[in-house]
């Protein structure tokens, strides 16, 4: 009776072990302890089956003196371990010096009496398929183990390898999903660059180049031109993409805190450290530390910062200890760094250690055509998250677009197809419904200005008025008229004067 509330308590605590989530390694190794500790199982090992290679390896053992279990295998049917694998059913000896074929390929019981040793293996089974083993040597001095307690141990000892069954399976799911994702990932990071214009291109292009290597970037071109996009795209590129892509905005956080940040501090480095705190750098080790506005960052943090990018350690405040950090360096920034250099803002060495694989991004209205391709990009974006039909924009509308100068480029225009998609009563975006500031250029117009622009403005919507009637009508003029409500000569008028080539909306002779 005792026993068995013992065995139920090591297997909730198993079991609880197992849904923890800490790592394969981690789990497997405690579990072998916990059986050590409660079930006098002195050593104790899990083996992997590699179906590939027709194999079991040794994966993770305990008790073991030798530490050089690394390279143990097993055929299938070689040794116990083999046997209990290919046929799938656990094995138990009351003494391992009966068993003509136990292999102790671990070498490690050469000192023991191997009369007073049990051995149990299990096989680890998902859905009937065997996909390692667990194996363990007790005591017979230490349990005064019976024949009838060992068959109660091997019971026992299968319940625990279907939990570690079902933790394994889990892990490989979560692996592979990973994996998946990555790859996804690493294919989506490029194409979420979109754009088609040569300048772009180029972007793409040394993007992929400098990704894979550690090489310090550094990003520059005017707000919302894409600098963080692409930082992400370089992270998930590169082999760190697997760790942590850290972001530092530096200009987002108070000159009296940012070395704190940056680089941690001891508890009590200053009034008000009451925690140690880990900085930002350090927390970025092994991965990517993207630091945006680096063009804000004030002097003193430059000088520290310069420090860790020629020793590559760091030093928390109030500490006199360095710490080796390993992290690539991808720094961003719209001001223009050499003019702040050359005024004494930026210090130049630390701008040679960042610009060495500069990157500079387009402004919007240099990637011409690139407009309206993101433009239709967006549409389908909001169309789809907002729940509407927009599917297209009218030709006056992507006119305006294209005269704009995008001050806030691609963010600005993203912004803009937004509000439009939200605003647009069709499933067209008409001109009227882009933000004002697209549909006027400047607020102070004369009286003259304003009534000009009206005028444009009536005559933008005309023009789109009548292209669109003509493109129902394949092109004829008269039908398109009726359909307007007009006259057949206002319209040959109007499309005189608002230059509107019919012939193109002519059907194709076949
Ligand atoms: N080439 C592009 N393709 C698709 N989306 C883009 C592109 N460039 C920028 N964007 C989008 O525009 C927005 C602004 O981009 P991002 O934040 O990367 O700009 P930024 O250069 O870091 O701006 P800031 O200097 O203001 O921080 C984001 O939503 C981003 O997804
Ligand atoms: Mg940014």
């Amino acid at each position: 009776m005792e026993m068995e509330s013992t065995y139920l308590d090591i297997l909730q605590e198993i079991s609880e072990l197992v849904s923890l989530n800490k790592s394969h390694q981690k789990t497997l190794k405690e579990m072998l302890r916990i059986l050590d500790q409660r079930m006098g199982m002195r050593r104790g090992l899990v083996s992997i089956f590699h179906k590939d290679l027709g194999e079991l390896h040794a994966d993770i053992w305990h008790g073991f003196e030798t530490a050089d279990n690394q390279n143990i295998k097993y055929k299938l049917g070689e040794g116990i371990t083999g046997k209990v694998a290919e046929h799938g059913v656990p094995m138990a000896f009351s003494q391992l010096d009966d068993v003509p074929f136990f292999l102790n390929r671990s070498g490690s019981r050469k000192n023991l009496d191997l009369a007073k040793l049990s051995f149990i293996c299990v096989p680890i089974k998902y859905y009937n398929e065997v996909i390692g083993t667990i194996s363990v040597d007790i005591s017979i001095d230490n349990a005064q183990i019976s024949i009838n307690t060992l068959d109660a141990e091997l019971k026992m000892l299968q319940v625990i390898a279907s939990l570690v069954a079902a933790f394994l399976e889990q892990i490989k799911t979560e692996k592979e999903n990973i994996y998946l994702r990555q790859n996804l990932l690493g294919d989506q990071a490029l194409t979420k660059i979109y754009g088609n214009s040569s300048k772009v291109k180029g972007i793409k292009q040394l993007v992929s180049q400098v990704a894979n290597s550690p090489t310090t970037v550094l990003i520059t071109g005017e707000t919302g031109t894409g600098k963080e996009l692409v930082a992400e795209a370089i992270h998930i590129l590169s082999p760190r993409k697997n760790e942590t892509l850290v972001r530092i905005n530096c200009g987002a956080i108070p000159e009296s805190l940012i070395e704190s940040e940056l680089f941690g501090h001891e508890k009590g480095a200053f009034t008000g450290a009451v925690e140690k705190k880990i900085g930002k750098l350090e927390s970025g080790h092994q991965g990517t530390v993207f630091l945006d506005e680096i063009g804000e960052l004030p002097l003193m943090a430059q000088v520290k910062l310069l420090r860790v990018l020629q020793e590559r350690e760091i030093q928390r405040i109030g500490s006199n200890k360095t710490i080796p950090i390993d992290i690539r360096i991808i720094a961003a920034t719209n001001r223009y760094l050499e003019e702040d250099v050359a005024s004494g803002r930026f210090r130049s060495d630390l701008f040679y250690r960042l610009n060495v694989f500069p990157i500079q991004l387009p402004s919007l209205r240099e990637r011409g055509a690139d407009i309206i391709l993101l433009a239709d990009y967006f549409v389908e974006k909001y169309s789809r998250l907002l729940n509407k039909k927009v599917t297209r924009i009218s030709t006056a509308a992507i006119d305006a677009l294209m005269a704009y100068h995008w001050p806030g480029n691609v963010r600005e225009l993203e912004n803009c197809i937004e509000r439009a998609v939200i605003v647009a009563t069709e499933n067209v975006i008409r001109y009227q419904d882009l933000p004002p500031s697209l549909q006027m250029k400047d607020s102070k117009e004369t009286e003259q200005q304003s009534m000009d622009l009206f005028r444009t403005k009536v005559q933008a919507y005309e023009k789109e008025l009548i292209i669109d009637a003509l493109k129902s009508c394949d092109g004829n003029q008269a039908k398109a008229a009726a359909m307007l409500g007009t006259t057949n000569r206002i319209m040959q008028y109007k499309i005189n004067r608002l230059d509107i080539d019919f012939r193109k909306f002519r059907k194709k002779q076949p």
